[in-house]
């Protein structure tokens, strides 16, 4: 008698939970088509009207190297485009012309890959906002006085030439004993703060009158900051021989102050100040 009770409780029991367990599943499937439903009613009534903009982008092909370079327009809607400058030349490419040739990677400000000239300045078109005042087209330029390989691609090779130029690494005449590491202080280490953080995307050195002029001869701000980040660096022990390399008319004394390399620079960096911090350090020495 006990056990068929027991047995009674049980299965009462387990009727209980079944019938819960159905409620349960027919209200949260039901919640979750109310919400989808809900989700697809809000996304139709959130869809905004198209806003086109003009994007006028430099072109030329070294497939047609008689033909000039040419401005092209393009339309894109901005409330189907990522808010970046970088969102449109990928939307672009991706549905107008694949033929669209940028250099980019890391979308993030990092990798200094897609630095160009937008509206005027030189910067980094994945950080770069889209105005949305469609009144006015976006122009955009390869970085400005450089030689282009296609489209807003220009050719760096002479830049990271000059950059191999000033030996970018530690050198250390005596390094630290065998098992022992690099020290250096909390404020040597302060020190490097502003010259760090440098990505060589090239925006100061082509916004440079004396770089656009003397090219071939004059480093440029974005290598010189470079210099002297190592300049800097307690643990170098060639700092006078770093300096003794710039010490002619043209490696370092073509800048002449005019800091469109501090106002440009899309990181915030000051190389306008670095290549007067080493002129200091010439003179004094
Ligand atoms: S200093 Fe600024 S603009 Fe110049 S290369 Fe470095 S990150 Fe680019
Ligand atoms: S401060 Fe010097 S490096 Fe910077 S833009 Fe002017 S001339 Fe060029
Ligand atoms: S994609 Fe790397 S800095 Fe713009």
């Amino acid at each position: 008698m006990a056990l068929a009770f027991g047995n009674l409780k049980t299965a009462a029991l387990r009727t209980r939970q079944l019938a819960t367990l159905t409620r349960f599943i027919s209200t949260s499937s039901s919640n979750t088509m109310a919400s989808a439903t809900e989700a697809k009613e809000s996304a139709g009534a959130s869809k905004k009207a198209p806003l086109m903009k003009t994007f006028e982008i430099y072109r030329w092909c070294p497939d047609r190297p008689t033909e000039k370079p040419t401005l092209e327009k393009f339309q894109v809607d901005l409330n189907a485009c990522g808010p970046m400058v970088l969102d449109a030349l990928i939307k672009i490419k991706n549905e107008q012309d694949p033929s669209l040739t940028f250099r980019r990677s890391c979308r993030e400000g990092i990798c200094g890959s897609c630095a160009m000239n937008i509206e005027g300045g030189n910067t980094l078109a994945c950080i770069c906002k889209i105005n949305r005042d469609v009144s006015k087209p976006v122009k955009i330029y390869p970085l400005p006085h450089m030689y282009i390989i296609k489209d807003l691609v220009p050719d760096m090779t002479h830049f990271y030439k000059q950059y191999k130029s000033i030996e970018p690494y530690l050198k250390q005449v005596k390094g630290p004993e065998p098992g022992h590491e690099n020290l250096q202080s909390i404020e040597d280490r302060k020190k490097l703060d502003g010259l760090y953080e440098c990505i060589l995307c090239a925006c100061c050195s082509t916004s440079c009158p004396s770089y656009w002029w003397n090219q071939e001869e004059y480093l440029g701000p974005a290598i010189l900051l470079q210099s002297y980040r190592w300049m800097a660096d307690s643990r170098d022990q060639f700092g006078p021989q770093r300096r003794e390399q710039l010490q002619n008319k043209m490696s370092l004394y073509r800048c002449h102050t005019i800091m469109n390399c501090s106002k440009t620079c899309p990181k915030g960096l000051q190389p306008g100040e670095a290549i007067a911090k080493i002129k200091l350090l010439m003179a004094t020495e």
